[in-house]
């Protein structure tokens, strides 16, 4: 590959009030699969201006999509009709994950889940895999094959689990130990020290988890926090000394600026300024939370409270793959709470904003020079009634709002991975 141009209007959100657009814009990739320029058309220094170009016309160029908070072993299980979260892990989602025990089950699974990824427009994401090392050593392996900016980790559950996918602690300590030292930081991959929740931890499971963060500083931590009710009764309940459910992670020194907590629905205020203080990111996961009945997040509320709040599908809480359609219902949610977000704030958020809650926003997430080439193209016309609702569409705002609001995977027409076209729509 030689360095190459790709035209189109080129869009990014540079902050969570910034939409930087260029409708004749141009970015220069290089060979090595990073952005060396990116501007409009007619300010493209002379020397690229002979490059190969990748001519998208009217069609948007963005920073590819990042998940925060996604789960591989329930790549296929969405729609799994449980009364809620409690009796949708024990009814449908323990089962599903015990099938990644078997290395050739978990291989087929990741092809799947990374070419879904890519075909929504997802260039990186966080990931939960399940207890069986074989699920992190088959999505890594794939992931490294795409070139892909990836964090996961096998997921950590010694109590309230079947057989089949509950680990011990000592077991879940060293099988992370092993899985750090043989994936983080090859190529693009990073591990990510990944205890389920603490309804599926003992005590002594989470003082390990926090000794791996004491070693790995700075290393993700992802796990789950205040979904739902039952879930934190059961928490008070199981961890009785603690002040509150936050609390109990922070016991075990699992709070920080590298700490994703996904959901954070039914948090006090001296839980909100705790995460706050400590740099704790809360994941918002909107079609999950409406799907399983959890409740509806206040995304000002946290905000306001000092907390980064990233946005993602919760896979296969979540009832879809596409960062549109989980923007879209975050949206909804933040309207049944009195709130309008901004257009540049939602897609900020599924881009640079969710690069930064990983930590990654120096490497991806936007067009600035030097981060890789993690981009996609999208038609905002994809569809019968997505094409009349355009013709109402009387700038780039308001094609972004009803692209967000209308769209899906229908919308990506390519994927590229740093620079390399991972995924292209058969009909554009
Ligand atoms: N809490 C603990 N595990 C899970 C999970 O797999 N999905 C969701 N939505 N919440 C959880
Ligand atoms: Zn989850």
């Amino acid at each position: 590959m030689s360095d190459f141009l790709i035209l189109g209007q080129i869009i990014d959100f540079p902050d969570a009030e910034t939409i930087r657009h260029h409708k004749k814009g141009a970015i220069v990739v290089s060979a090595a699969g990073k952005i060396i320029w990116s501007g409009p058309s007619r300010k493209l220094p002379k020397e690229y201006a002979k490059l190969n170009a990748l001519d998208h016309g009217e069609s948007l160029v963005m920073p590819g999509f990042i998940d925060p908070h996604i789960h591989f072993p329930q790549y296929r299980m969405l729609a799994a009709p449980g009364k809620d979260l409690l009796d949708w892990l024990t009814r449908f989602t323990f089962a599903e994950e015990a099938q990644f025990s078997d290395s050739n089950h978990a291989q087929r699974a990741a092809k799947i889940f990374l070419s879904l990824l890519l075909a929504n427009g997802t260039t990186s994401a966080s990931v939960f895999c399940s207890s069986h090392v074989e699920s992190v050593d088959a999505l890594f392996s794939i992931a490294e094959q795409f070139d892909m900016m990836l964090i996961a980790g096998k997921t950590m559950m010694d109590v309230n689990a079947p057989d089949g996918v509950r680990d011990t602690a000592r077991q879940s300590y060293d099988d992370s130990n092993a899985l750090i030292e043989r994936w983080h930081g090859k190529q693009r991959l990073q591990y990510a020290i990944t205890p389920r929740f603490a309804v599926t931890s003992s005590a002594e499971q989470l003082q390990l988890a926090g000794d791996l963060l004491k070693a790995n500083p700075g290393m993700i931590m992802q796990t789950h926090l205040s979904e739902n009710h039952a879930e934190i009764a059961m928490v008070a309940k199981q961890f009785p000394k603690a002040r509150d459910y936050t609390d109990v992670y922070d016991s075990f020194g699992l709070l920080g600026s590298s700490s994703l907590f996904g959901h954070g629905i039914h948090l006090s205020d001296v839980e909100k300024t705790r995460l706050a203080e400590t740099g704790s990111r809360i994941i918002h996961c909107p079609t999950s939370n409406t799907f399983l009945g959890s409740g509806l997040f206040n995304l000002k509320a946290a905000s306001d409270a000092g907390i980064k709040v990233g946005l993602a599908t919760d896979i296969g809480g979540g009832l879809s793959y596409s960062m549109l359609a989980t923007m879209a219902e975050g949206y909804k949610v933040a309207m049944l709470n009195g709130y309008k977000p901004t257009i540049a704030q939602m897609y900020h958020m599924a881009t640079l904003g969710n690069a930064e809650c990983l930590n990654i926003g120096g490497n991806t997430g936007s067009f600035d020079e030097g981060k890789w080439a993690d981009i996609i193209v999208l038609n905002p016309q994809a569809t019968h009634i997505q094409r009349f609702r355009q013709q109402l569409s009387e700038n780039i705002k308001d094609t972004l709002f009803s692209l967000m609001m209308l769209g899906d995977d229908r919308s990506i027409m390519a994927t590229y991975v740093a620079g390399k076209r991972r995924f292209r729509a058969a009909v554009s």
